[in-house]
Formats: C-alpha cells, structure tokens, sequence
C-alpha cells in the first residue's frame, strides 16, 4: 500500500500566526490534509472557535507552518541544529511526491518487513468479554508484531534510513528504550550498509539484554547511559547531544513522533501506514469503519499510526493508553497525558511529567518503552480538544495482559483474572507496552454496547520482555 503524506507546504499554509519559510524550498509542493476543529474545547481551541465566528469555519494543519499543534509542537532546539531540520523537513516533503522513493520504500515494506500486518478477529477474547447474556465488543488486532523485527518500529526506521540515504548522511544515531527501535535501526543500517551507534539507558540494558545482543549481533554500537534513571529520557537526551556535535555526518533516527519538527509529523507520516491498513481491511472484513481504536502510549507512535487515517472520522473513538506503574498517586509512573503539565522537552512543547519547578520527574513503567516523562505533541493537542480519550493502566494490570501467573499479593484476584489472557486465549504474547493497550479492555469493554467492533494495536511481540517478567513470574 502507498504511503500518502500529508504535511504542510508553505503555499497552502495557514497557520494564525505569520508562515515560516524553510530555508530549502520544496519542490514538489503537496496538498496539504486539513482536520476541522469541532470537538470538546480548551483554550487553544476556544481561541479557534471563537476565529471561527469571525471568519466562517476554521480548518487547522497539523502541524502547522511552525510545526505546532495547537499550541504543542514546534522546535525548540539550539542554533546548530536548526539548519539539519530545516533539511529534514525539506527532503521530507520533496519525497513526498517522488515516485521512485514510494516506490523503494512500498517494495521494502512489503518484501522485507512483510507488510501488510493482517487484522486478526482474536475470537476467544472476545468470547472472554461476552457478558452473560451473550452481548459483548468484537475485537480485532492489528498484528504489527508479526513486523520483521517484531514490532511496528520498523515502518519509521526504514522510511529515516532511506531519507539519510539521500541526504548522504552514512552514520546514523538513534535512542531506545525497549530496544526495539534500536533492533529496527540496527536492521535497517545493516540492510543499507550505514553506521549505526544507539543510545540505550543502563538500566533498559539490563531488562532488554535480549535486544541489546540483537542490536550488537546487527553490527550496532550499543552505548550505554548511566545519567538520571538510565532510561529513555536519559537515551534520547543524549542522542540529541551526540548529533549537535556530529550534525554535518549524521542522521538521528528518532523513534517516537516525539521531539522538535519535523519528527512528529515525519514519524507519523511513515507510520500511517498502520491506520490505512485497518481502513481498508475492515472495509474488507466487515464494510465498515472500527467503532473504536486502543493504542498503547510512549511516545505515542504506534497510537499516531493507528489514529491518524481516523482523526476527521468522528465516529471512531480514539482511546490512548499510557504507564500508570505503581499508581498513578504513587508518583511512579510514565502517565504524562493523565498527570502531566505542560512544558518543553527534547526540543518540542508537550504534555510533561515535571515538579513545580518545571524539573522532569523522573518516570517509571515495567515497560521500558512507556517509561518516558513527555508524550509526542499531536498527543497532547487531541487530548486537549477532546477527540482523542488517553487513560492508564498500572504496572501489575499490564502484566496481567501478558504471561502466566505471578506472585504480587496484593492484587491476586485482579491478576487472576487479567493474567494470561492474550497468551492463553489467543496463543499470542504481547510485548510489555502493548499489554498495556491490552489491559485497558477489562474496564473497556463492559461499556461497550453489543457488537462494537474494536481495533487494538499489537505493537509488538513480548519475547523481548520474558526476562522482565520472569521475575514476577510464580510456574
Ligand atoms: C512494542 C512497542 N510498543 C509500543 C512502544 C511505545 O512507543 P510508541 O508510543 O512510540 O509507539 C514501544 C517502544 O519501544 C514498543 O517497543
């Protein structure tokens, strides 16, 4: 399936504020995909509704000529990095039309990541929520964990690989936490023959030992990060260091639709695939639309992904679900959209874990791929005008969603009834992150009126986390 883009050009820009202008033009302007705002408002989005009194009906990019959505969004990096995004932005865009490139990146995604990802009716745990007298959502899954590699990763780490390709940048820098998207990375500089250094904070290290010897066995240099909690933030951070000092050579890979613009939008364009899949294989399966979407939230790619071909579709819920950890009145957990304020990390304005000082709070999930203080902005400015729903899930109820049984007293009976399930019903098992989307169908689905069709993300595979969950583990 092609991959369409759909950010701003300068010539169509509408932004409220005065239009930037990269400092390399495209040549190939696109048309620009316009989102009406309508839904349950904020301040930003009463600033809108109120423009739109003035002026008739407000159409608003995302994200605008700054990058911005809403008020979410922009760059805010130092000066030597501002040129590198600017040609980031601008080689993004002249790609966008350019068929050959389409071309290589639709024949890779098919014959090397294996797309597309089926959509898999799960027929026990539908079964498994059916009340009892009968009525109950149908769920579906969305497979990208059968991606080559194992997750969805792969679809943005490829498209950056052949867009560093063409900006003749060969060593190319990326973070991780879970190690997934450095395997993707890792993968992709070795099918393409670059250099590939990955930053990985100490302690994902020790709970993803399985990708770290992956990434190394891909040819990669694994560097470790001993700063803050030796997690993701502590990753990306440096990431961002390393390419302010080595921006002429090189081409950062970020894995999230995370940091400044054009990332977010950039990311989200080459994971839109995910949701294009789903429109299609639904209208296949079913002739229709899926009533609901539940993604699990890091950064918020693979939700980006799944959400983006549905946004102007009203009449599809888009549920997000974040890292709750140990409670969202614990103070440790990665719940950024549920708790957070909002401030500016890793170059872009966000929701933010943060003191109030504005310091980052150092974050916590079992999940080394939710364990982030930020979230991508787009995230934010959905949940800010109401169309997009992000919720929580702890620690032990994502565990729940995943393997065997274990020993956490507090909590048997929840875990009883939680643990297992996409193991033992559906002899699928689910990376940690996506058991968190997994999870969040015990408060789900009970709501749900009869015969409600639900896509969940599969993100990714949870061999990767067997050893993480061993140590809970009672065989
Ligand atoms: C399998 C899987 N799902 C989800 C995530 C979370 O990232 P994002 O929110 O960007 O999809 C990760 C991150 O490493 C992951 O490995």
């Amino acid at each position: 399936m092609a991959v369409a883009f759909t950010n701003p050009s300068i010539e169509t820009c509408t932004s409220l504020t005065k239009p930037f202008r990269p400092s390399l033009s495209s040549k190939n302007p696109i048309t620009l995909k316009r989102f009406s705002v309508s839904s349950s408002l904020s301040s930003s989005a009463l600033q809108m509704e109120e423009q739109q009194r003035e002026n008739g009906p407000v159409v608003l990019q995302r994200p605008d000529c700054f990058g911005r959505f809403g008020k979410f969004g922009g760059k805010y990096v130092p000066e030597t990095l501002m040129y590198a995004l600017s040609e980031l932005e601008s080689a993004f865009q002249s790609l966008a039309n350019d068929v050959e490139f389409q071309k290589e990146l639709d024949g890779i995604l098919k014959d090397y990541v294996g797309r597309e990802s089926p959509l898999y009716f799960a027929e026990r745990l539908t079964e498994h929520y059916k009340r009892p007298n009968g009525e109950g959502p149908l769920i579906y899954l969305k497979r990208e964990d059968l991606n080559h590699t194992g997750a969805h990763k792969i679809n943005n780490a490829i498209a950056q690989a052949l867009l560093a390709k063409r900006l003749g940048k060969k060593r190319i820098i990326a973070e991780t936490g879970a190690g997934q998207h450095g395997v993707a990375t890792a993968t992709v500089c070795a099918r393409f023959g670059l250099d590939c250094i990955i930053y990985m904070g100490a302690q994902d290290m020790e709970r993803q030992a399985l990708n770290v010897f992956r990434m190394r066995l891909l040819g990669a240099e694994v560097r470790a990060v001993h700063s803050g909690t030796a997690t993701l933030k502590d990753a990306t951070s440096e990431a961002i260091r390393d390419w302010v000092t080595n921006v002429e050579s090189t081409h950062y890979i970020l894995g999230s639709v995370a940091g400044p613009h054009p990332y977010p939008m950039m990311v989200r364009e080459f994971h839109a695939v995910i949701g294009k899949e789903t429109r299609k294989q639904a209208l296949e399966k079913w002739g229709g639309k899926p009533d609901v979407l539940v993604a699990c939230v890091g950064g918020g790619s693979n939700a980006m992904g799944l959400f983006h071909e549905f946004v102007e579709n009203k009449d599809v819920r888009l549920i997000g679900v974040e890292a709750a950890g140990f409670g969202l009145d614990s103070g440790k957990h990665a719940a950024t959209l549920s708790k957070g304020e909002v401030g500016v990390l890793h170059g872009a304005m966000s929701y933010l874990l943060q003191d109030e000082d504005g310091q980052v709070i150092e974050p916590h999930s079992i999940s080394a791929g939710l364990d982030y203080p930020g979230v991508g902005p787009e995230h934010s400015f959905l949940k800010d005008i109401g169309r997009a729903e992000y919720y929580s899930v702890t620690d032990e109820e994502a565990l729940g969603g995943i393997l065997f049984t274990f020993n956490l007293s507090s909590s048997v009976q929840l875990t009883q009834i939680a643990f297992k399930r996409l193991s033992r019903l559906e002899g699928i098992i689910p990376a940690l992150e996506t058991s968190h989307a997994l999870a969040y169908l015990e408060t789900l689905c009970p709501t749900l009126p009869d015969g409600t069709r639900v896509v969940v993300n599969c993100s990714g595979r949870g061999d990767k986390d067997v050893q993480t969950a061993i140590k809970y583990l009672q065989v």
